[in-house]
């Protein structure tokens, strides 16, 4: 199903396929610490942030089927760690495409320098990232106890999740 999947740097002409579905996404929720309500201006203003943000999108014959932003986790002394972010269509989730990417990601960090990886809140209820990151390396070094107000099931946990490259 992925044969025809390709991974280039996201332009700026991405930027509404890559909205129809990171709305929804931020809308429910349920994944990000972003405000339900971000606008298309604000939410391409940080996923096509300027470098050393780096983001990219997967391609399949219909167009953008998802994306995702690395950049440094932290600044100056705390810069060779890398942190990144992933969105997939959710019309398209659990066919390869979020673990594409991952794959992708870690080795495009690894060859620009970076040592490890770091996600800094990965919402404990989210098992199909949970289970990904874990099967891609990550280990969970620490849970902030009900760091995330989930619209269903109340105050959740905030996995820190890491792993050197
Ligand atoms: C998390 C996300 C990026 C995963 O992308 P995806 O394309 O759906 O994932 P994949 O199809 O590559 O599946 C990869 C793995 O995820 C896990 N997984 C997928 N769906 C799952 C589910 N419903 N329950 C549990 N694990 C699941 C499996 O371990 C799977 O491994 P496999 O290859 O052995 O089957 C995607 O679901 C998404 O964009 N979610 C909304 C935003 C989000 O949560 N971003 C990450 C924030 S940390």
């Amino acid at each position: 199903m992925l044969l025809a999947m390709v991974i280039r740097d996201a332009r700026i002409e991405d930027w509404p396929a890559i909205w129809s579905f990171f709305q929804p996404i931020v809308e429910a929720g349920e994944t990000y610490c972003y405000p339900r309500d971000l606008s298309s201006g604000e939410a391409k203003a940080r996923w096509l942030a300027p470098p050393p943000s780096r983001s990219v999108v997967a391609l399949d014959a219909s167009g953008v089927a998802g994306t995702a932003r690395m950049y440094p986790n932290q600044s100056g002394p705390g810069s060779h760690v890398a942190s990144a972010s992933f969105m997939v269509d959710p019309s398209r989730a659990g066919t390869g495409i979020g673990r594409m990417l991952g794959e992708y990601v870690l080795e495009r960090a690894r060859a620009s320098g970076f040592r490890a990886m770091q996600f800094n809140a990965v919402v404990e209820t989210n098992a199909p990232a949970v289970a990904l990151w874990r099967s891609l390396g990550f280990e969970i070094l620490a849970t902030v106890p009900e760091a995330f107000a989930h619209p269903r099931v109340g105050d959740v946990g905030l996995h820190v999740m890491y792993r050197r490259l």
